[in-house]
């Protein structure tokens, strides 16, 4: 089956590709990359599976692949569920990570340890044959670091500290962090769901 990964960030195919790969799926994966250009799609919101939802079939329209689309995003309690569904874009599109995250460590600077809390939240959907065939969220509870930590992974990783873990996830192996964050986990639910339907259902077609 060939599956198009829906995504520019390399962070996010790096990622995804770790939990696609070994799962005894027979999947020929497809990048932005290699397709010609397209103009990002909206993101209509409100939720994260909206818009991964609308990322999957706006590239499938425009592929005629099956594709997978995700939305994922930091959500800090104190700053009210921001960064959120913004988190690329929150001070800018193009404002890099060390500036977005010193402003997070900034604006949490007078927050009560107990109030330091925040999750990431990814949303993963399907699309096939015109329609959304598997949706799946997974969230991953962590806290804000007084200071950014690790070069690993990406965008706010360096200042979201994983408690069970003692470290930011920018401390972790790219292992560790699969195997607990919630692109990791929204994954392992789309492997369980294709998985399953390979073994009912060899040679699917998955094409448009
Ligand atoms: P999207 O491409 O609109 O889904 O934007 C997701 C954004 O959320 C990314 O650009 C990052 O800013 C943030 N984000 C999502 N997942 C992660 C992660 O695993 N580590 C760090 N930042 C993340």
């Amino acid at each position: 089956m060939k599956l198009l990964l829906a995504t520019t960030s390399e962070g996010k195919i790096r990622e995804q590709r770790k939990s696609l790969e070994n799962v005894g799926l027979e999947l020929d994966i497809i990048t932005l990359s290699e397709l010609s250009e397209l103009e990002p799609p909206e993101e209509p919101g409100p939720t994260f599976r909206d818009n991964a939802a609308a990322k999957a079939l706006y590239y499938h329209r425009a592929s005629g692949l099956a594709t997978l689309g995700e939305d994922s995003g930091l959500v800090v309690d104190f700053l009210d569920g921001e960064p959120g569904v913004h988190s690329a874009r929150w001070l800018g599109h193009d404002t890099t990570y060390d500036v977005k995250n010193a402003r997070v460590v900034e604006l949490l600077s007078e927050a009560p340890e107990a109030e330091r809390t925040a999750r990431y939240v990814s949303a993963v959907a399907l699309v096939e044959h015109q329609s959304v065939v598997f949706v799946s969220e997974a969230t991953c509870e962590g806290r804000i670091a007084h200071e950014p930590s690790g070069e690993g992974g990406f965008g706010y990783d360096p200042i979201f500290y994983y408690p069970p873990f003692g470290a930011t996830m920018g401390e972790l192996t790219a292992e560790q962090k699969n195997g607990v964050s919630h692109r990791g986990k929204a994954m392992a639910s789309l492997v369980d769901f294709l998985v399953s339907r390979q073994s009912r259902q060899p040679g699917i077609d998955t094409a448009t």
